[in-house]
């Protein structure tokens, strides 16, 4: 067989392959390492993987060989819980954090997600695009190959329209594969300050039911200019609300949830970040969420009920670490208890501006009481799952897209060991090279 990619002679592969959906419990401290290891793309497919002598007799020729020893090679990470679609900037807001102002009482005052609300719908579509493009290049840098990404710097039609234009403009034009989330429910926006009930309602009956049928047709041409495929894709796949006291309190986040399932759009949750928020992790169980997210003060009757279930348990350790406070996500305890543990950047200018899911590994490990074993599975394979993605991205197996990393050094386990640096070498997205020796690489 003749492929488009070999990568071969990994001094170690990690596959992080788990053929039968997300990983739990003991699984999650194997990555799958193959040595001497080989991987084969073809038309952005993986088509064989295995020590380099096994792919080497399945392959016949390749149009590009890339010789990886010296290099660890992971799967692409996949990031599923981002704002990473927003105008804007806060940096006085962290300078009256660290003076003593709380993330609470700053959105209470009219800031926090507010402040971004205004600067969002300010921005035109184009301008907003190009300030996103650039966080999306250094994710692609860092290594991420899909991401979630949110709507909620809205809150009115208009913008939450624009920022669902935007999410699709850029998973047309970046390398980067985004899924799109409708989070009309991020916050009380100023109209509506004095009476929450009724921008419920406008969620409830006009919102959702208009977001859940918005399609839009998809074509992609081979490099002839040959249409391969046509169809529709769905402007937002999830809808999630921000349940926490100064947002969504459980009555409410269960009205949205339930129009949301209604409308046929799967469910994520933002639960307890700050505060236990009363029953918000069962209830999104029993409405069969995807995932639930956060979880930094959730009580450990809930947690069980989450490790029996199929709802993804999604940490975001760059949010307590942002707002500098001590409690993190029980990540030991869920994977302990069987639960579907992902971890993610949550990347926003308020709790969490972060580019980077290695420097997310090097918090798990330290403060969510991962192995790095576990934390590259949380960012790939269960981060995949976390998003309905797992059948196409999260792993490096036969079948699933051609998109893999080659690191600066040998073993997977310096990504979290070390922080702050970058140690992605090498990206490949659907077979593409598309940074190379730390650079981004121009598309065709
Ligand atoms: O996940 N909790 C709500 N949303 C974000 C913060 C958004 C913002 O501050 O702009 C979060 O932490
Ligand atoms: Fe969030």
């Amino acid at each position: 067989m003749h492929v488009d990619l070999l990568i071969e002679h990994a001094t170690e592969l990690a596959t992080c392959a788990s053929p039968n959906g997300p990983k739990r419990g003991p699984a999650m401290d194997d990555v799958g390492i193959i040595h001497d290891g080989a991987v084969a793309i073809h038309k952005g497919r993986i088509v064989a993987v295995g020590p380099t002598r096994e792919v080497r007799e399945k392959v016949t020729g390749a149009t590009r060989v890339i010789n990886a020893q010296g290099h660890s090679v992971v799967p692409g990470f996949v990031d599923p819980h981002t704002h990473v679609v927003w105008a804007g900037e806060r940096a006085a807001e962290f300078e009256m954090r660290l003076k003593g102002a709380t993330y609470l009482e700053i959105l209470q005052a009219g800031g926090g997600i507010l402040r971004t609300v205004r600067d969002t719908r300010a921005a035109s579509l184009d301008d907003l695009i190009l300030q996103t493009r650039e966080r999306l290049d250094r994710m692609l840098l860092a290594g991420t190959t899909t991401a979630e990404a949110k709507s909620g710097y809205g809150l009115d039609e208009e913008t939450e329209l624009k920022m669902l234009d935007a999410i699709r403009a850029l998973d047309e034009s970046h390398p980067m594969d985004l899924i799109p989330t409708f989070l009309g429910a991020h916050a009380i926006p100023p109209e509506y300050r004095d009476n929450v009930d009724a921008y419920v309602d406008f969620l409830v009956e006009e919102m959702i039911p208009k977001v859940a049928a918005l399609q839009y047709r998809v074509e992609e041409s081979d490099e002839a200019g040959n249409l391969v495929y046509a169809g529709y894709q769905r402007a937002a796949w999830f809808c999630d609300v921000f349940c926490e006291r100064g947002a969504f309190n459980l009555e409410q986040t269960i009205r949205i949830l339930r129009a949301a399932k209604a409308a046929g759009m799967d469910l994520k949750v933002h639960v307890d970040e700050f505060e236990p928020s009363l029953g918000a992790v069962p209830v999104a169980v029993e409405m069969g969420a995807v995932s639930v997210d956060h979880l930094v003060s959730t009580p450990e009757e809930h947690l069980r009920i989450l490790a029996q279930s199929d709802t993804a348990a999604v940490g975001l350790p760059g949010t307590p670490f942002g707002l500098a406070e001590r409690e993190y996500t029980k990540g030991r305890k869920i994977v302990d208890m069987g639960g579907i543990l992902a971890i993610a950047t949550d990347i926003n200018p308020g709790t969490s501006w972060c580019e980077s899911m290695p420097m997310m590994m090097a918090l798990a490990t330290r403060y969510m009481g991962l192995t790095p074993a576990e934390a590259l599975n949380a960012a790939t394979i269960n981060a995949a799952y976390a998003i309905k993605m797992h059948p196409y991205v999260g792993s490096i197996e036969v079948g699933k897209q051609g998109d893999l990393l080659l690191l600066d050094v040998p073993d997977y386990r310096h990504l979290a060991y070390r922080y702050g640096s970058n140690l992605v070498h090498t990206v490949v997205k659907k077979g593409r090279v598309v940074v190379e020796d730390h650079r981004l690489v121009e598309g065709p």
